[in-house]
């Protein structure tokens, strides 16, 4: 469990429940202590996550993606975020939470951004909020920021972006691109966010944004020198089986384990060596349970 010592922030008593909250994000950056998230998109994934001692767990939208078999994250509603977020916030104690705004929910205008966020704080219990943006999204986040909700931008590859950017491409690989990158992460910081995820983006570009903005990033795809570092849940578990993104490390391989153990279930189901007696409830002892004429035909049998 990351527990350097946070600039500003009281330490609990011994053993007690340290929640992490906007402030020792921003400590972190000045300690240069890396910041850990994940993806979370259900109630034990989060209590792992949690346990674990990671930092902020992210309702991302890619759950249209990872969990609900969707093709990309535009047709993620409402709904579904509201959902999956009462699921993780019952399994979170320590760790920020923090909600993906899904497409189409802060598009339209400032009031229907803070509606819909006041939404996602107030009924999935989120303590910040992530929208995909540059400068253009800033009114957005000023009028959450107002709503005193905490915000954190998105930035470089935006999922959300697909069809204009023309499919999950690297972003901000030109000096005019990379520069307005940078206008873009001062411009969100103006606005008021808490934190920063670089998507997608040269480290060198990564590298030069974290420099120059005060409030941490947290990159996916944008090298080691971001302020930390974020994982979609299945990249890390090996949960797919098509090749990852060059940018993801598989810390383990539980696509396999789990494979391997649905084969042994089907395989002891069907050998009938599962469950077995000890696996079994049993009547009290001296209990006469064929006191009745049995069926001639069982239940199973029919
Ligand atoms: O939706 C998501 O999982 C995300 C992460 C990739 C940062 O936005």
């Amino acid at each position: 469990m990351s527990a350097v010592p946070l600039q500003g922030v009281a330490p609990g008593p011994e053993g007690a429940l340290v929640v992490v909250v906007s402030i020792d994000l921003l400590a972190r950056k000045r300690a240069k202590h890396a910041i850990t998230a994940i993806t979370a998109y259900d109630y034990p994934s989060a209590r792992l996550a949690d346990e674990a001692g990671i930092d902020v767990i992210l309702v991302g939208d890619s759950l249209g993606m990872v969990v609900l078999g969707l093709p990309d994250t535009l047709r993620v509603t409402m709904e579904d975020m509201l959902h999956h977020a009462r699921a993780v916030r019952r399994g979170v104690q320590r760790s920020m939470l923090v909600v993906d705004m899904p497409y189409g929910s802060y598009h339209v205008s400032t009031d229907q951004t803070v509606t819909n966020g006041l939404q996602l704080v107030k009924e999935a219990g989120a303590q910040a909020l992530k929208i995909e943006g540059g400068a253009e999204i800033a009114p957005r986040v000023r009028g959450l920021v107002r709503a005193e909700i905490p915000v954190f931008g998105h930035i470089g590859l935006r999922p959300q972006a697909v069809n204009r950017m023309g499919g999950y491409r690297v972003q901000g690989r030109t000096q005019a691109a990379a520069t307005k990158l940078l206008d873009d992460a001062h411009e969100l910081e103006s606005a008021g966010i808490t934190a920063l995820v670089l998507e997608g983006i040269p480290r060198e570009v990564a590298a030069e944004i974290t420099a120059h903005v005060n409030v941490p990033t947290i990159g996916i795809g944008a090298g080691p020198d971001c302020d930390g570092q974020v994982l979609v849940w299945h990249d890390l578990f090996g949960l797919f089986s098509s090749a990852p993104a060059k940018f993801v490390r598989q810390f383990a391989d539980v696509r396999s384990v789990m494979q391997r153990g649905l084969e042994e279930f089907r395989e002891a189901v069907e050998a009938r060596t599962f469950p077995s007696d000890a696996e079994s409830y049993h009547l009290p002892a001296g209990t006469d349970f064929h006191q009745h004429p049995s069926p001639a035909v069982s239940s199973c049998e029919k």
